[in-house]
């Protein structure tokens, strides 16, 4: 019998790479293991992948080398940066190149980097509709993954660009859910006007992700988008008004109020809605639903993932 072909997957223990480590364990005879590559293998998370009989690596995107010894002998590589946790398009950058040349150095066969658009191939920095960010981005967390494409691609990797969605699991993890208004009624708040958002189960990003690496060639040297379904804000507010049994509203703010929120990252995100909306028929066109479906079989729509997590949603 043929050995498993081993994916290294960075973020294993967080969303994307969870769900792709365990698309790939739970599929038994799908041909693909594993390797969990985590900053510290001791941590309740990584002792979780372990025991589910996934091989757990140490290494950090901040040391290449470390990345270099833990992408040897795999045939494939998932990448995916870390915008939450540090804000700096810099540090994604210099991530994605670690990873990039790490997969090079251990002459992996597919790579799927997990991506999103370079905004300012459709709003220049010049362009005054929304306002430049850290002096060289209009989306920072966008941006920086979309220049990271070319990393990728000038190494001559055999590359899959991911473009991802909204996760609904903002919902839960991002502050994001239903939030009582002055008036007493729940509502959720997006500056999207009446344009769809293209969104997504995280847990989904990984199956299609795992679906890639199965069809295999078929997608080296392609760019991909993966949504669960396009909503408008008034759709989800609806859908959150049967899942939950309660009143839910469509709070439309304009992208400007939205990025005065004040949040960590209120600017940056305020600005992605923004373009969300400028560009929705690019971008929800380009996260075609049949074409993630057919990666991933299972692939969720809103009301099937609002089911299974409506009572992790904060209404608060
Ligand atoms: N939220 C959304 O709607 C959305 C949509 C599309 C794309 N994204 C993008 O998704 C990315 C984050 O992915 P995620 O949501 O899967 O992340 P996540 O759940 O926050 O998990 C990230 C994992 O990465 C690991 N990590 C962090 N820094 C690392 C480093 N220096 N070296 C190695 N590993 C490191 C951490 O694992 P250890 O602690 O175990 O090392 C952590 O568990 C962001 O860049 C974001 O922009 C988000």
């Amino acid at each position: 019998m043929a050995e498993n072909k081993i994916i290294a997957v960075m973020g294993a223990t967080g969303a994307q790479g969870g769900s792709l480590v365990r698309a790939i364990m739970s599929d038994k005879s799908g041909g693909f293991i594993a390797r969990a590559i985590t900053r510290n293998v001791n941590s309740d998370k990584a002792k979780a992948l372990a025991k589910l009989g996934v091989e757990v690596v140490a290494a950090d995107a901040d040391d290449p080398q470390s990345l270099k010894r833990a992408f040897k002998g795999a045939y494939g590589a998932f990448c995916v940066t870390f915008f939450w946790e540090h804000f700096s398009p810099e540090k994604e950058l210099a991530h994605a190149r670690a990873m990039a040349e790490a997969a090079k150095d251990a002459g992996l066969k597919h790579v799927i980097w997990s991506t999103l658009e370079d905004t300012r191939k459709w709003v220049p920095l010049s362009d005054d509709r929304m306002p430049t960010l850290m002096e060289k981005y209009k989306v920072p967390h966008f941006d920086a993954k979309g220049e990271a494409n070319g990393i990728f691609t000038g190494l001559g990797l055999p590359v899959t660009l991911m473009n991802t969605s909204f996760y609904w699991d903002n919902f839960i993890y991002f502050g994001m859910g239903p939030k009582k208004g002055p008036d007493g009624k729940f509502a959720i708040t997006l500056p999207m006007g009446e344009k769809k958002l293209p969104g997504i189960a995280a847990e989904d990003i990984g199956k299609c992700a795992y679906g890639i690496f199965k069809r295999g060639k078929e997608f080296i040297g392609k760019t991909v988008g993966i949504a669960g379904e396009h909503l408008t804000g008034s759709q989800m507010a609806a859908a959150f008004t049967k899942a939950l049994g309660q009143e839910v509203h469509y709070n439309a703010v304009e992208p400007a109020v939205y990025r005065g929120f004040g949040f960590p990252g209120a600017e940056d995100l305020g600005n992605m809605f923004q373009f969300k909306q400028d560009f929705e028929e690019y971008f929800c066109g380009t996260r075609n639903l049949d074409f993630s479906r057919s990666l991933n079989h299972e692939l969720q729509t809103f009301a099937t993932w609002l089911a299974n997590n409506k009572d992790r949603i904060p209404a608060e």
